[in-house]
């Protein structure tokens, strides 16, 4: 092989590389493994209700749309007894769940359902919630804090 050529085919390496990186090329992002499937198969056997008469207002009607969205390829009960509980992981995986095809979920209904999902977190999961809360680094402790905080401010009055 040429020089030329070889160097041709490094770049065309680095290149393809570097789209993976920044997501352009999703590499078998829609794979889960065994043991993710495994868990997941539990959480579809639990409770598919929440009761969620003592939340606020602002929530419970956040709580419509979640069910709304959020069944149109499974239960419910999927993301009600799943172990995601801090406000980064929430909104990493509706992020997750709005790009898979057909999902429809605007940005909006996004919104209410990463509200409903975090505030419903922190009060039914609290133990869940605190433990993930004093196991994570000093500065995503904080975050997740702050997040939590300004959403039952924005709740409270609603
Ligand atoms: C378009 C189809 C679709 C929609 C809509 C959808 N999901 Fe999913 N969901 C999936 C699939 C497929 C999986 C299997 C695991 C994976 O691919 O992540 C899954 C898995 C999950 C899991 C388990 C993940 C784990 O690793 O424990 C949770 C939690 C979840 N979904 C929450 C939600 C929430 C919250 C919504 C609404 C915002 C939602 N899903 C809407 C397709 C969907």
């Amino acid at each position: 092989m040429k020089m030329s050529q070889k160097l041709a085919l490094i770049l065309l390496g680095a290149a393809a590389s570097a789209l993976v990186g920044t997501g352009v090329i999703r590499a078998a992002d829609d794979e889960v493994d065994a043991a993710t499937k495994a868990k997941i198969a539990q959480f579809d056997k639990g409770p598919a209700t929440i009761d969620v008469s003592a939340y606020p207002a602002g929530i419970q009607k956040n709580y419509a749309v979640f069910r709304e969205k959020c069944t149109l390829c499974h239960t419910l009960a999927r993301p009600i007894n799943s172990d995601f509980a801090l406000p980064d992981e929430w909104s990493r995986y509706i992020k997750r769940m709005m790009h898979k095809p057909g999902s429809m979920i605007s940005n909006t209904q996004a919104k209410k359902i990463y509200e409903f999902l975090v505030y419903d977190a922190s009060v039914r999961k609290k133990a869940l919630f605190d433990e993930k809360l004093a196991a994570a680094a000093p500065a995503d402790k904080a975050e997740a804090e702050a997040k939590l905080n300004e959403l039952l401010q924005a709740y409270a009055q609603k």
